[in-house]
């Protein structure tokens, strides 16, 4: 790699991200169904239909994983907690053998002295509440918050920070506009009152945590760069309609207690009576940012209703999952994260990373060339000012890329999905020379 870890401030911390759907094994120990269950048992959503009943079986194999985090030199490990594991239900009963896994996967970190960087929900919604409407139901933040109180009551007293919702805008629009991700949605009213009840959500997460006397409280978005495909004007509002709706109405909510005008023009109809009542909940203050960040899409004008644009071909190399590698975006987001929403407010990249059809004999240099790119756009945006303290590959191992079931690998170790054998590829050995070395 060229990137050298001197190049960073002294307490910058360098970390692997997962998820409990992705990895655990939901078929174990007691969880209860999930939306991903049923909306990967629908044809056509998934790859080859599969869904995360094993997974990388985590769930058993925790202490061998820890050990890969631990051999990597990572000095900070993000996990997530299942709600359908710990409350199956949704609400009322915990199943403790879910509480007892997350209590020994935290104790698991400490002992080799790694970080727990908690999210509390990275997308497993329990299927009881999905009955009930999921992300549509007003009751979402009640619910969420007593799931909150039941994990953190139990773990929240030793991880190192935690953040309530992975990624908003997956939860909100891909899942509920784009219809590629559970509960597969596609409707424009669905989508306003899941964006929101989201932010509300994580608003009244944070609130439990504090009153527990939780410190270190995140949130974690994920970003794309949005770039007109041309100088027209059309296609440059097309371009700005997409990262208002994608980028800032999130941060907006978060740091401004407002949504973009953009956006606002299509969901506004649809929003939950009252929303604008909700901001001072949304907006609490947090202790830090969380951006990940993959890719830019060119974006053009389309015919059709609000938001009228679509993604143009691309123009740089892709990775696996076809997404341009665009390491400038990830700079100019700190950036602007910084500038204009967050302030002095400590940043960490959460994710960032590339699916790259490896096998354990053909070495990952594409992968390496990706992070020694962004580690690079990392130093330029501290450079320019943006306060970044922390950076995250996604993923630690190979593991369930939701509706492209377990054909995209971003996994810093190949799983063999028959066997479950763990094998660190190139990329890991070289981040392990490197961290290990400068770490020492
Ligand atoms: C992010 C998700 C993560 C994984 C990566 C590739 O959007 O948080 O679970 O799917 O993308």
């Amino acid at each position: 790699m060229q990137a050298r870890r001197a190049d960073f401030p002294d307490d910058f911390l360098f970390g692997v991200a997962t998820s409990a759907y992705q990895i655990e094994g939901h078929a174990f120990g007691g969880a209860g169904k999930t939306h991903w269950d049923s909306f990967a048992a629908t044809p056509g959503n998934v790859v080859r239909a599969e869904n995360g009943d094993r997974a990388c079986d985590h769930y058993h194999r925790w202490e061998e994983d820890l050990d890969l985090v631990a051999g990597l030199g990572a000095e900070v490990y993000r996990f997530s907690t299942s709600w359908a594991r710990v409350l199956p239900e949704g609400t009322g009963k915990a199943n403790q053998q879910g509480l007892d896994f997350y209590d020994r996967l935290v104790d698991g970190m400490l002992a080799r002295g790694i970080r727990p960087a908690a999210t509390l929900y990275h997308w497993e919604l329990p299927q009881a509440l999905a009955d009930k409407g999921g992300w549509r139901n007003a009751d979402m933040p009640n619910w969420f918050a007593d799931f909150t109180q039941t994990v953190m009551s139990r773990i929240g007293d030793r991880v190192w920070s935690a953040a309530p919702i992975n990624e908003p805008w997956c939860v909100g629009w891909l899942s509920h506009f784009d219809g590629h991700h559970a509960p597969g949605l596609r409707d424009i009213r669905a989508t306003a009152r899941a964006m929101h009840h989201v932010l509300k959500s994580h608003g009244a997460a944070i609130e439990v945590m504090r009153a527990l006397g939780m410190k270190n409280l995140g949130a974690v978005c994920n970003f794309e760069w949005a770039e007109p495909a041309s100088d027209a004007p059309a296609d440059v509002a097309a371009a700005t309609r997409y990262d208002a709706i994608y980028n800032r109405f999130f941060l907006g909510g978060l740091f401004r207690g407002e949504y973009p005008a953009e956006v606002l023009e299509g969901l506004g109809p649809h929003l939950p009576q009252g929303w604008q009542d909700d901001f001072a909940l949304i907006s609490a203050p947090l202790d830090w940012i969380g951006v990940n960040y993959y890719t830019r899409k060119l974006i053009r004008a389309a015919e059709g209703p609000w938001p009228a644009y679509a993604e143009a071909p691309t123009r740089l190399p892709l990775t696996q999952m076809g997404w341009e590698i665009y390491p400038d975006g990830l700079r100019d987001f700190l950036l602007r994260t910084a500038r204009e929403y967050s302030g002095d407010l400590p940043i960490y990249v959460t994710e960032n990373g590339m699916a790259n059809p490896d096998t354990t004999d053909a070495p990952d240099t594409a992968r390496i060339d990706y992070l020694d790119a962004h580690l690079a756009a990392v130093r330029q945006a501290i450079g320019g000012g943006a306060p970044v303290r922390g950076y995250f590959v996604w993923s630690l191992m190979d593991n369930y890329e939701w509706s492209l079931g377990y054909e995209k690998r971003f996994g810093l170790v190949h799983v063999d999905f028959e066997t479950l054998a763990r094998t660190p590829k190139a990329s890991y050995e070289a981040l392990a020379r490197w961290w290990r070395r400068n770490t020492a």
